[in-house]
């Protein structure tokens, strides 16, 4: 298996101190910075928007992850792009033209990615993994940091990924939710590409980037 991307979600970060979250993780073993935005619609609880990634996207060295956990995402992504979104990830749920919305976000030049809640199949994305560059599995239900991981998720990810090669995909299996040391590699061998970590990363006595160097370490 291939070492994983690792990808710290700055919602767990000190949200007083972002410019510095960022700088530290500069040199950390981090691949990308997962940006969490919750809309108190989609999901119950509100983040940040794309003025705040813009603020901090000038101080990180890091291609930004923007997870949309909101509403008609269509109506956002070109702020998100412009503000410094190397990728977007929009939910299934939350958008009856998925087909639509997907070719948008190619179409501004991002990471087209759809995000899965944890009681919605992977066979429905069947007809749409072709022209995906990442489908993010969500291993607790959207809203919150530091829920605890959905054992189910294990064998979701491996069907899609079975699903992935069946449809000639190349599309990255991302996980977000609950992700610790301690199922990273059961991640890993079932077929995940990205692990997005956030209270695990944020939380530890050790901090953020010693952290992300054993979770580096642990799994190469
Ligand atoms: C949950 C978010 C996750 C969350 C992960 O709605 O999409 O990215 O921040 O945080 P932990 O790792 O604490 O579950
Ligand atoms: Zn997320």
């Amino acid at each position: 298996h291939m070492a994983p991307l690792l990808a710290p979600s700055l919602l767990a970060a000190d949200f007083g101190n972002l410019q510095a979250e960022v700088e530290r993780l500069a040199t950390s073993a981090a691949d990308w910075l997962h940006y969490d935005v919750m809309d108190g619609r989609f999901v119950p609880n509100i983040s940040f928007g794309p003025g705040i990634l813009q603020a901090v996207h000038r101080h990180a060295k890091q291609p930004f992850d923007v997870h949309l956990m909101i509403e008609e995402p269509q109506n956002y992504l070109a702020a998100f792009r412009d503000a410094g979104a190397a990728g977007l990830t929009v939910h299934y749920e939350a958008c009856p033209h998925l087909h639509r919305v997907v070719q948008q976000i190619k179409n501004l030049g991002c990471r087209a990615g759809v995000a899965l809640n944890p009681h919605t199949p992977v066979s429905l994305l069947e007809d749409i993994a072709a022209d995906l560059d990442v489908v993010l599995i969500m291993s607790v239900n959207p809203g919150f940091g530091g829920q605890t991981f959905i054992p189910n998720t294990l064998r979701k990810v491996a069907d899609l990924k079975e699903l992935l090669v069946d449809c000639g995909s190349s599309a990255l299996i991302e996980v977000d939710g609950g992700v610790t040391i301690d199922n990273a590699t059961a991640l890993v061998e079932a077929g995940a590409d990205v692990l997005v970590a956030g209270s695990f990363v944020f939380n530890s006595p050790e901090g953020p980037v010693a952290t992300l160097a054993n979770m580096r370490a642990h799994l190469t």
